[in-house]
């Protein structure tokens, strides 16, 4: 046998017996005329002993960091017993080893706390995966992906695969494309999801699908995106809105058991996307927290359903606020002891570009009674209170008002409000709190092209309620400025997103299955009858056959493992993942190709034009 054990198994009940351990050597101590080497697999850490009688054969074969050994030897009980690891307890008094390969010395310390920064681990990430803390990531994403599994096959879902090369339909992100060799001129696109396959296999009959995909996106990345991807993809036919609802929270509760070791069984939050955007001033909000927003200010058309409290700013001429769209205060709760430079600093932060406010209006509500803010000159305490009233603020909290366009400013809002949760230690990795989001619209307003765009999809079916309003109106927008008094922009889509920790972990719909509905659909995002059929005709086709209702939706598999592995970073649960240009550093893609390739694919290349 290669080896009889791995090394992190031995325990005090091994000791005497002999054994075989093979692994990478993590550490060499040599102390006099004895030599200890910490051996390592991806099972753990087992200490050996070399003593003097293996000293000559140590010289003549000298270990370094990351050799492969094997090594024969006897289990014996440490006298220096280490409690950090499983196998603290014993050591290898080794009796003969056999070097196996050697290695260079490695570009960073394989340890927890390595020595190596980010580009150089993605550089070797094939070293940066034997450390503990990745290899710790990558355990947790398995284990997500086989109770995902073993869910899903218990509740009747059949994993069917679904085509990589596919054709290009760009609606949101951009697609990956691949040229034909023997189709030349015409390309190939990676999928952005299955999602139209998947709805084919519900045409098909084949009521309960999943599978655990790569999609590809060309968009711009940041720490929650990857170019590719991988979603737990799902779809069901013979359903209603509240069917997926429930089954996907059972998925998600079963990982938590599973995974976590934690019995999630609170009821799950259901919030709709206006009461989303109007308390939080984003589609996605942490709840962990509260420090709801308080919308002194507003359009009146965004919010309609909202009562107008603009007076209580108004009629004092602070200009700020008088020419400002969107007035939004937030309570911050014990922290009217703020500094001058504490506050100063709130000031700056949400003065970055990131941020793009002008600067920051503060009201402390102190523990004397008295209200004291950086607008004393305008308004009177009894309006300070009156604000602070409506914040829902109390002794000793501090309102902090952000003001300016309405969709900067609600977005400048929500992230003042993340960054003081942050600030106060209100959003702990250990604590986990999902959420619906759900009743988005169905459309939205592309300035660009004065059009709509769907939201979710294309394939997103409108609230029943609302089919009579798509069908009935015409979808052309004659008056830019006025987009919002449109029929179609109060259009509610049967869809739901899942949130995290704030976080969108997931998001799907009810789908159109109608043909006349989905042509409709397409009209509407700009598509003419050609267009339509040149994109999507196998799919109004396939509704020509007994398409019957469906709906699903999709998990960001990914970025699900990496929030319960108190991460926001997906790269850490990826193998080989690519850096922030959407390179792979490691094997260098992507690169050029050979001329002999261009010519094959009969493509000419002039960078220069
Ligand atoms: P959607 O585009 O919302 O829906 O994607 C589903 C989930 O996938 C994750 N996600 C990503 N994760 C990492 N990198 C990316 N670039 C990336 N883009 C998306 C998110 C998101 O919630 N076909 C539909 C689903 C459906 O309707 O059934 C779809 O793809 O967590």
């Amino acid at each position: 046998m290669f080896r009889t054990h791995t090394c992190g198994q031995l325990k005090m009940t091994d000791v005497n017996n002999e054994v075989t351990l093979a692994g990478w050597v993590q550490t060499v101590r040599k102390f006099g005329s004895i030599t200890f080497v910490d051996l390592r697999d991806r099972y753990g850490i087992t200490q050996l002993l070399f003593n003097e009688s293996l000293n000559a054969t140590l010289d003549a074969n000298p270990l370094g960091r990351e050799y492969v050994l094997q090594v024969k030897g006897f289990v014996s009980e440490r006298s220096n017993k280490n409690a950090n690891i499983a196998t603290g307890d014993i050591e290898i008094a080794v009796s003969s080893f056999t070097i196996l390969n050697k290695s260079i010395t490695p570009p960073f310390t394989i340890q927890d706390d390595t020595d190596g920064g980010d580009e150089l681990r993605m550089k070797y990430r094939f070293l940066d995966l034997r450390r503990n803390a990745v290899k710790k990531n990558l355990e947790l994403r398995y284990a997500v992906g086989r109770s995902t599994r073993n869910y899903l096959h218990e509740n009747n879902f059949m994993d069917i695969e679904t085509p990589f090369l596919i054709k290009s339909t760009p609606e949101g992100a951009r697609d990956f494309v691949v040229p034909s060799r023997m189709n030349a001129g015409e390309f190939y696109a990676l999928p952005q999801s299955p999602q139209t396959f998947k709805q084919l296999l519900m045409v098909s009959g084949y009521d309960r699908y999943y599978q655990i995909v790569k999609c590809f996106r060309d968009e711009d990345l940041r720490a929650d995106r990857q170019p590719e991807f991988t979603q737990i993809d799902c779809e069901m036919c013979f359903v209603e809105q509240e069917d997926i609802l429930q089954m996907f929270e059972g998925l998600v509760r079963r990982i938590f058991k599973d995974v976590k070791n934690i019995d999630y069984t609170e009821t799950i939050e259901r919030m709709t996307w206006m009461n989303a955007m109007w308390n939080f001033g984003n589609d996605k909000p942490d709840i962990r927290f509260d420090m709801k927003l308080c919308n002194l200010k507003f359009p009146l058309h965004t919010f309609s359903e909202q009562s107008d409290i603009s007076d209580l700013i108004n009629g004092v001429d602070f200009k700020v606020f008088d020419e400002a769209e969107t007035v939004i205060a937030i309570a911050v709760q014990g922290c009217a002891n703020y500094t001058r430079k504490q506050t100063d600093e709130l000031t700056e932060w949400v003065k970055r570009p990131q941020i793009g406010m002008k600067g920051l209006v503060f009201i402390k509500c102190n523990e004397d009674g008295t209200y004291k803010s950086s607008v004393d000159k305008f308004y009177t305490e009894d309006k300070l209170k009156a604000i602070a009233t409506a914040a829902n603020a109390t002794v000793g909290d501090l309102i902090l008002i952000v003001a300016g366009a309405e969709e900067r400013t609600r977005k400048a809002a929500s992230d003042l409000r993340m960054y003081m949760g942050t600030t106060l230690g209100l959003r702990k990795a250990n604590d986990f709190k999902l959420l619906w989001v759900m009743d988005f619209p169905l459309f939205e307003y592309a300035e660009e092209d004065n059009r709509w765009v769907a939201r979710h999809h294309p394939f997103t079916s409108p609230k029943p309620s609302d089919i009579d309003t798509m069908i009935n109106n015409n979808p052309k927008i004659e008056n830019a400025a006025e987009y919002l008094k449109h029929p179609y922009a109060n259009i509610k889509a049967n869809a739901y997103d899942m949130v995290l920790n704030g976080n969108e972990i997931g998001g799907g719909s009810i789908r159109i299955f109608q043909k006349e509905l989905q042509q409709k659909m397409f009209a509407a995002l700009g598509m003419d009858d050609a267009e339509q059929q040149h994109k999507f005709g196998f799919l109004l086709g396939a509704f020509e056959y007994g398409a019957p209702p469906h709906g699903g939706l999709a998990f960001g598999f990914d970025r699900l493992c990496a929030i319960l592995g108190g991460s926001e970073s997906i790269r850490d649960f990826i193998a080989f993942p690519k850096n922030n240009s959407g390179r792979d550093v490691m094997i260098d893609a992507p690169s050029i190709i050979d001329d002999k390739q261009f010519e094959e694919l009969q493509i000419k290349l002039d960078l220069k034009a």
